[in-house]
């Protein structure tokens, strides 16, 4: 079985991860979407919150299941016995650092490839520190975040006036 781990931080999701997400479960047996614990970052969800979100937006499918991991991505990847990390790449900002992960992770374990896909046009802008911006000040993210866990998201981030 062609295992894959997509990884990140899903601080939310966006609808550019759920792009990412669902391309790859069409090119592999099983799909980890692994959350990530970052600890140079500060997250507005906890890990568990958006372990259950990315739950929520990937139920009908069922060769994707979602994950949690706090330590080297490829400690993880060796462990559950995948053969590659899918990452998304939006434009050529990200891929300076994300070129630079992959030769890490290909130093580190060998067998595991990195596979970047190609962001949709759609989705070519969007990040979760973009959603959380927008959120904050109260306005509408649908078009940013599956509707599934859109409302939650707001009501999380929205702050109001005077609160
Ligand atoms: O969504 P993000 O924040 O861009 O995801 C980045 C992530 C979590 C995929 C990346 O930081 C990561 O793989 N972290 C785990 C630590 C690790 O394995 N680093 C690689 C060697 S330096």
């Amino acid at each position: 079985m062609r295992i894959a781990v997509v990884p990140g931080s899903f601080d939310p999701i966006t609808k550019g991860h759920m792009d990412i997400i669902l391309r790859a479960k069409d090119l592999f047996d099983k799909v980890i979407v692994l959350v990530v614990i970052n600890t140079e970052k500060k997250p507005a969800f906890t890990p568990e919150e958006r372990v259950i979100m990315i739950e929520k937006v990937t139920q009908g499918y069922n060769n994707i299941i979602t994950d949690c991991f706090d330590g080297l991505l490829v400690d993880y990847v060796e462990r559950v016995g995948a053969c590659a990390i899918v990452k998304g790449l939006r434009a050529v900002s990200d891929f300076e650092y994300e070129f630079q992960m992959a030769l890490y992770n290909k130093r580190l374990y060998e067998p595991a490839e990195t596979v970047f896909l190609t962001t949709s046009t759609e989705n070519l802008y969007l990040s979760s520190s973009g959603v959380k911006q927008i959120a904050a000040f109260g306005r509408d993210i649908s078009d940013f975040v599956p509707q599934e866990i859109c409302e939650e998201i707001y009501q999380r981030l929205y702050k109001k006036k005077g609160e």
